[in-house]
């Protein structure tokens, strides 16, 4: 029996778009409507912490509401004929809902909290998060979300993966935003890269890859053309 090919699903906010999630940077995206430093960084943190635990408890509220949308649940159905493993760089549960094996999530999750103090402290969290919420040790919780200018400590967990990749397809982001954007640099040259974005950015590391499949498209649509080309 031959082994099953590796495949690696590098997914951004596009790809739950279609669920009613915003992206960040589309017109209209989160982004606009908020000063990134302020809600998602250490500094905005540091000086308003109840403003960046609203910002989170909204997002969570909204995820909570909505679903998986046919985009994940397709891409669930490669892992019959592929060895596969989802990179995400998106805070939502809902690769996991729709049915996803391996995910790892480079940007942290939505539905977990940690101690501030002890990072290794993280719970499961559903409801709003409030300053007063404390660990077991009697330290605040925070989002288990990676802030700009924090470490990414799943990073080399996923190059790792990306390395032994023989299918890359990347999904619903602007690829603007390292270290994940630089993923892509970390796949063998002979792998098959596929970029599925309705605006899709040909980043400088793109643009060296040998032929990428750009399909150019929504992620519910584009996966839907991808699982003819891969299946
Ligand atoms: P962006 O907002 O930068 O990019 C969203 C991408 O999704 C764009 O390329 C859009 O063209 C595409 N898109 C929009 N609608 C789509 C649809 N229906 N189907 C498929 N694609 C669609 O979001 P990301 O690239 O995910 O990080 O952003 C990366 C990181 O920046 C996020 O993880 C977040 C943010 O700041 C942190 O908060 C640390």
């Amino acid at each position: 029996m031959t082994s099953r090919k590796k495949l690696v699903i590098f997914t951004g906010s596009g790809v739950s778009a279609e669920s009613g999630i915003n992206t960040f940077r589309d017109h209209g995206g989160l982004w606009e409507g908020y000063d990134v430093m302020e809600v998602a960084s250490p500094i905005g943190w540091h000086n308003d912490p109840r403003r960046v635990l609203d910002f989170y408890n909204q997002r969570r509220a909204q995820l909570l509401n909505v679903q998986p949308n046919s985009a994940h649940i397709d891409l669930v159905s490669l892992e019959e004929h592929y060895q596969t493993i989802v990179i995400t760089q998106n805070v939502d549960d809902l690769h996991e809902r729709a049915g996803s094996s391996h995910v790892i999530h480079l940007h942290g999750e939505l539905c977990k909290v940690r101690s501030t103090i002890h990072p290794e402290i993280i719970y499961e969290w559903k409801k709003d998060l409030k300053l007063g919420d404390t660990c077991e040790k009697g330290y605040q919780l925070r989002p288990h979300v990676v802030w700009f200018g924090e470490e990414v400590p799943e990073l080399s967990r996923a190059i790792q993966e990306t390395q032994q990749a023989d299918l890359m397809v990347i999904i619903g982001t602007s690829l603007q935003v390292y270290p994940a954007a630089s993923l892509v640099e970390f796949a063998p040259d002979d792998c098959k890269i596929f970029y599925i974005d309705p605006k899709p950015f040909i980043s400088y590391a793109l643009s060296k890859r040998n032929k990428p499949v750009i399909i150019q498209n929504t992620a519910t649509k584009g996966v839907n053309e991808l699982l003819k080309i891969l299946i």
